[in-house]
């Protein structure tokens, strides 16, 4: 458990793309489990920030499901240190499926199979049994820390 500064989210993130296995066969599956407003979205800025996501990530909140696409070899932003082994950063909220067959709506088999994807989801727990293992868990809470602070947790 560390506690993470706004500031300090960029290193995490990158410390956790360090973390994640390589030569895997299906998509990389991050979960984020905390409360709302715990600072899980904010993290997957960070994450997008450092794979040299372009677009704003926004929370999927409404729309459960967006994806983004990863800059690559000529296009990739200047300052990343290596070439990303993602091409698409899925980001998902699963706060609004109320069971785990809501979640066969995005036709899941259509990001999960592809090794080139990072699937973030926030509140897998609402999924449970409809998604795969994950890959590294995620938790957050802002509960006793600073108003400027969070726990974050990584399993
Ligand atoms: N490490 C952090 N330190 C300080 N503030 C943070 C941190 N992470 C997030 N915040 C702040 O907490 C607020 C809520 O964060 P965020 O939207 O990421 O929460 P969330 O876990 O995605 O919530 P939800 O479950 O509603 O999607 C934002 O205003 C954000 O700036
Ligand atoms: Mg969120």
């Amino acid at each position: 458990m560390v506690k993470v500064a706004l500031g300090e989210l960029q290193s995490l993130a990158k410390e956790v793309l360090a973390q994640l296995p390589e030569g895997n066969e299906r998509a990389i599956i991050l979960a984020l489990i905390g409360e709302l407003g715990a600072g899980k979205t904010t993290f997957v800025q960070a994450l997008a920030k450092e794979l040299g996501v372009e677009d704003t990530v926004q929370s999927p909140t409404y729309v459960l499901m967006k994806s983004y696409l990863i800059s690559q070899g000529d296009t990739l932003k200047p300052g990343l240190s290596k070439v990303s082994p993602y091409k698409k950063l899925v980001h998902i909220d699963a706060y609004r499926l109320e069971k785990a067959e809501e979640f066969e709506a995005l036709k899941p088999e259509t990001f999960l199979n592809d090794p080139h994807n990072l699937v973030c989801i926030e509140w897998p727990e609402r999924v449970e049994g409809a998604l795969p293992t994950p890959d590294l868990v995620l938790n957050f809470s802002s509960k006793d820390a600073g108003e400027a602070e969070r726990y974050i947790e990584v399993t």
